[in-house]
């Protein structure tokens, strides 16, 4: 459904900078901008991704808004959601007045400040009097209808009501404020489907909201409440909202049709998935770390074999290869890009060494040329552990495609991350992903008959439904978080070492991993001031309890041990917004 938000600006200086930025850079709709002739040129300089319309001169509210209108009909916009562009209005909530259009309840879905849920900040009294109890009800008398909220321009509706020839909005008088209050009424008494949904108008008052652009301030009825300036590692809420209206659907879909394992919409995301990375084949499975213990165990390595990583990876790099039967050889990391070094690689082959499982830490491939040459000089399979790297590049091609199998997961905040856990094996291989198939599936490829000793690791139809309506997104997504790492690259202070991106990759910064000498102090000063961060990884693999067995002492990966000491992950997430960034930038500078 092609869904259009627009809003409206004349003169309104930073409330319409505010506006705009308040969208997350991932949304499910075109954003335009329609500039009523303004001359403070606010709107000169918008980013690309708006869509402006100018009127050369002021020509009123009503007649922009048609303007809009005859815009959304000609290039086929389905859905028309109109914003103020005064910044009263929050586009987090833009998907709940979608979501009765999107499910097919409603036509015309207006905000509204007064029903429960809704809200109107420090609105002056003489303007709740009127807009809270005058117009509704002298409205409700007019549509025959009873309506909380007639003057809120708040609101989404079905283009189709424009090509009604019985509602004629193009008529010269609707030119001004009338417009609004009479598309409403003609929605209603022609029988359109109406409803209302609750939204909160803001009408900020306080300096201290311009103080800090982090914060969040809430209305509770007339009540103000101002939380505390706050940047969360990750926010997932914030994607889903913007999704919700396509996301909410597809998950209906299934428990429609009830086919919650290995469902059409299984089949449908692996061969998006495959096209997306290139591969002939992708399959879907449970987790990441099963991801890679299957494509381990469909080129037959288990117990007597060797399969060398890095110390520095997440543990399940090599829970994977225990769980395959093999035994996890560690190497070191490099100092530059925190990704094994392929040095170390060759150094620890051994006649026992079956394959080699390079981690694309934080998003940037390892070096694959070097890995991918030892690969084939030593005759060993190269599985990549593409968990945290889906859709990077390396020298043009897409990760996934330079081992003889690639591992990805799906764990919620991954750069693709689905609403529960979920994996993918993408490999050219058919006789590979024939045994990946076979594995996931309790080892049948007929319904109770078994051919190998296989698992239970299917990707849930449901987690596939949503992730199909996520994968589109995910190059914007990583464009994103790409601005986000430059912005904070070029602003960071000399005293902290921002990540280096090597040459030949395009990184996809799952993570943004600072070093710096006073790492504690910082991460203590940051969590001071609400915001949050993560180390990733406090203790190399080689040091955890759980791998004590396989005989590594402190020491012996220097590299890794020194970066456990001083590293540090900033927030990052696609839709982290300019004034977040800000925030930290200020808080790291200190
Ligand atoms: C590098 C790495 N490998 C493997 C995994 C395992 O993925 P999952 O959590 O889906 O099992 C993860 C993520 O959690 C990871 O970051």
């Amino acid at each position: 459904m092609r869904v259009l938000t627009a809003t409206f600006a004349f003169n309104e200086g930073e409330k319409i900078r505010r506006t705009l930025a308040r969208h997350p850079s991932a949304r499910s709709y075109d954003l335009l901008v329609l500039d009523d002739g303004s001359t403070d040129g606010a709107v000169s300089d918008v980013d690309g991704g708006v869509i402006v319309l100018r009127n050369e001169r002021n020509l009123g509210i009503g007649a922009s808004m048609k303007r809009v209108f005859e815009y959304a009909l000609e290039n086929g916009y389905e859905v028309l959601v109109i914003q103020a562009g005064n910044d009263k209005d929050d586009p987090l909530e833009i998907p709940a007045l979608l979501a009765p259009i999107v499910s097919g309840v409603a036509d015309f879905v207006q905000g509204s400040r007064y029903l429960g849920g809704g809200g109107f900040g420090n609105m002056p009294k003489y303007r709740v009097l009127g807009t809270r109890v005058i117009h509704p009800v002298v409205f409700s008398i007019a549509a025959r209808k009873r309506v909380t909220e007639s003057t809120n321009g708040f609101r989404a509706f079905r283009t189709a009501l424009l090509r009604d020839g019985r509602i004629n909005w193009r008529q010269a008088w609707l030119d001004r404020y009338e417009l609004e209050p009479y598309l409403l009424l003609k929605a209603i008494t022609l029988g359109y489907r109406h409803c209302e949904v609750p939204v909160t108008k803001i009408y900020p008052r306080l300096r201290l909201v311009e103080h800090s652009p982090a914060g969040r301030l809430s209305w509770i009825g007339n009540q103000k409440m101002i939380t505390a300036t706050r940047v969360p590692f990750v926010d997932l809420r914030v994607q889903h909202a913007a999704l919700a209206a396509s996301i909410e659907p597809a998950i209906r879909e299934v428990c429609e049709h009830g086919d919650f394992i290995l469902g059409a919409a299984v089949a449908r995301f692996e061969a998006e998935y495959a096209t997306y990375i290139g591969t002939r084949h992708a399959i879907g499975v449970a987790s990441g770390l099963d991801a890679i213990e299957l494509a381990l165990r469909a080129h037959d390595i288990g117990p007597g074999d060797e399969v060398i990583t890095v110390a520095n990876t997440f543990i399940a790099t090599v829970l994977a290869i225990l769980a395959a039967g093999a035994r996890p050889v560690l190497v070191d990391a490099s100092a530059e890009s925190y990704n094994l070094d392929a040095a170390a690689v060759a150094a620890a082959i051994t006649p026992r060494t079956r394959a080699i499982v390079p981690v694309h830490l934080y998003g940037q491939p390892a070096d694959l040329d070097a890995i991918t040459a030892l690969a084939r000089r030593h005759n060993l399979v190269m599985i990549e552990d593409a968990a945290q790297a889906h859709g990077s590049r390396y020298k043009g091609r897409r990760i996934g495609l330079f081992g003889h199998a690639a591992a990805f997961s799906f764990y919620p905040s991954k750069n693709l991350g689905a609403y529960g856990d979920g994996g993918m094996v993408v490999t050219n291989d058919d006789r590979v992903a024939e045994k990946v198939r076979l594995l996931r599936n309790c080892g049948q490829r007929v319904k109770y008959y078994h051919s190998v000793v296989g698992t239970n690791s299917r990707l849930d139809t449901l987690q596939a439904a949503i992730l199909r309506v996520k994968l589109p997104h995910l190059d914007t997504w990583n464009a994103a978080r790409r601005q986000h790492a430059a912005a904070y690259s070029s602003r960071l202070p000399s005293h902290v070492h921002t990540p280096a991106t090597l040459p030949d990759v395009e990184h996809v910064f799952h993570l943004y991993v600072i070093e710096t000498d006073r790492r504690d102090a910082l991460q203590e000063s940051l969590t001071a001031r609400n915001i949050q961060t993560g180390i990733h990884y406090p203790v190399p693999i080689h040091l955890q309890e759980a791998c004590v067995h396989l005989g590594y002492k402190a020491g012996e990966f220097p590299v890794t041990e020194r970066a456990a000491q001083r590293i540090l992950s900033l927030p990052m997430y696609p839709e982290l917004s300019p004034d977040q960034i800000d925030y930290v930038v200020e808080a790291v500078n200190g």
